[in-house]
């Protein structure tokens, strides 16, 4: 396979986001903007990528982690124009007889079918010619570089919109900022490259003109020109946002998800067919939802896997945790990171679980906490219990067996284990450990003093 490398820059601060934070590291759908790009350009096929960075560079480096080291960054130290960014990043590249999509890391809503498009386009048109670019038509052309053709309807430039005659302002057809070229024209044109416009930058549109003037640039015009648009402040970055939810919502549904009104899934969720995603529900990070699991109004759920069929009632919240096939969340459960549910168990309402493992068909129906803990299978957890797992300095581990059963309010002191089909009574304190199939109980007796609340009544009343 050809080598293809995308070169996205990303240097700039994104003033009008007025924001201390680089604009590409602003998210949508739970991912920066600039990964975003990086996505649809590796789901087009380029091999390798180049982040040109510079305002927030240690920031903007240190999100890429996640991409190893098929994304490398180049500095420019000052934003002196596109074109002297693209200089940058073919430092970073070196000698390479390939070619380079050049895109910029503010567009997340790109297609990955228009960028494979663009690279197709240049292939198709032959080894001779150098270069391919998006183009699209919109109604307010206002601020983007204008598409300039010649009589026969051939690209021969681009022009700034501050650089534009009258005549060329009228043009609704604007260049989004994405090329595909040869990795040597590149070179050879961008170090030709002059500031003589308006801004006194170097501007990589210019390469345009000389592709044009050489073999001819490959214009490519893309349809959805909603999907080319360029964020520059918030009430872009919020209907850029919106747009992408509206995507991966059809996208599930097209897969056999039922999605009711506007359930909120970030990218790189995974949603099974048949599941139900009921209305102001939330999806983040890795989570992963199986077939025909049903997540009921408002529930919140980063980084967990839920299994086939398993029903969460509204309202509830999960975080890093697991939760098995057929179990039943919530309402308002609150699962913290590391609690894992096993198949057909119950967590009810007002239970809150951290690191902690139900078993197989194991019962918290109501108001506990179940901190570090084990709890065997279908063992059950009466309302009020509290697993004490915090000293003021370590955390120790509640161990409850198979069938165990712990009466109502009754609060597990650990670390401490209770055996197998053991009962704790209602109310008890539990401080040692309870043997297989024993019963504790540490509760003061209860004494009935007959005729003694009317007698009280009788003398309170005359006071
Ligand atoms: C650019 C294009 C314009 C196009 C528009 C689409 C040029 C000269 N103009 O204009 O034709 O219609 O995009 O949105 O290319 N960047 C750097 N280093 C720099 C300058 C910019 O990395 O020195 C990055 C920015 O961070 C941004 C991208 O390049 O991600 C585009 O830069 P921007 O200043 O927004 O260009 P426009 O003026 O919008
Ligand atoms: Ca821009």
């Amino acid at each position: 396979m050809k080598k293809v490398t995308a070169i996205v820059l990303a240097a700039g601060q994104g003033t009008r986001m007025k924001s201390a934070r680089a604009k590409v590291l602003h998210e949508i759908a739970g991912r920066p903007l600039l990964h975003h790009v990086l996505f649809a350009a590796f789901e087009a096929g380029v091999t390798d990528a180049i982040v040109v960075v510079g305002f927030g560079a240690d920031e903007v480096r240190a999100s890429l982690a996640s991409f190893g080291d098929k994304v490398r960054t180049a500095l420019q130290p000052e934003q002196r124009g596109t074109g002297h960014a693209v200089q940058c990043a073919l430092a970073e590249l070196g000698q390479d007889d390939g070619e380079v999509l050049v895109l910029c890391g503010d567009t997340p809503l790109v297609h990955a079918g228009d960028l494979k498009r663009l690279a197709s386009a240049l292939e198709a048109a032959g080894p001779d010619r150098e270069l391919a670019l998006l183009t699209c038509r919109v109604p307010d052309p206002t601020g983007y570089g204008r598409i300039i053709r010649d009589a026969a309807g051939s690209v021969v430039a681009i022009r700034e919109h501050r650089d534009c005659s009258p005549t060329e302002r009228a043009i609704d057809e604007i260049n989004p900022a994405m090329y595909a070229a040869r990795t040597a024209f590149v070179r050879a044109a961008v170090a030709k490259l002059e500031p003589n416009n308006d801004q006194r930058e170097l501007y990589f549109t210019d390469v345009v003109a000389q592709a044009a003037a050489g073999s001819g640039a490959v214009a490519v015009v893309v349809e959805d020109a909603g999907s080319l648009a360029g964020i520059n402040d918030r009430m872009q970055l919020d209907a850029a946002e919106r747009a992408m939810h509206a995507r991966i919502r059809d996208g599930l549904r097209r897969s056999g998800v039922t999605i009711r009104g506007d359930a909120r899934v970030d990218a790189g969720v995974e949603v099974g067919q048949d599941a139900v995603l009921e209305h102001g529900v939330v999806l983040r990070g890795a989570t992963k939802v199986g077939r025909g699991a049903f997540i009921d109004v408002g529930c919140v759920l980063t980084d967990v896997t839920v299994a086939e069929g398993a029903k969460l009632s509204p309202y509830s919240v999960a975080t890093k945790s697991a939760i098995g096939a057929r179990a039943q969340i919530g309402p308002f459960s609150h699962l913290r990171p590391e609690s894992d549910i096993g198949e057909d168990a119950h967590v009810g309402n007002f239970v809150e679980t951290k690191k902690t493992k139900l078993h197989k068909g194991a019962k918290a129906n109501h108001l506990a906490y179940l901190g570090d803990g084990e709890v065997g299978e279908a063992a059950n957890i009466g309302a009020g219990t509290i697993f004490c797992n915090y000293d003021g300095f370590k955390k120790h581990k509640t161990d409850i067996g198979p069938g165990a059963f712990i009466g109502s309010d009754s609060q597990l002191v650990a670390p401490v284990k209770i055996g197998k089909g053991a009962y704790v009574a209602t109310g008890t304190t539990v401080t040692k450990d309870v043997p297989e199939g024993a019963l504790a109980i540490a509760r003061v007796k209860q004494e009935n003093k007959e005729g003694y609340a009317d007698r009280l009544r009788a003398r309170l009343k005359a006071k």
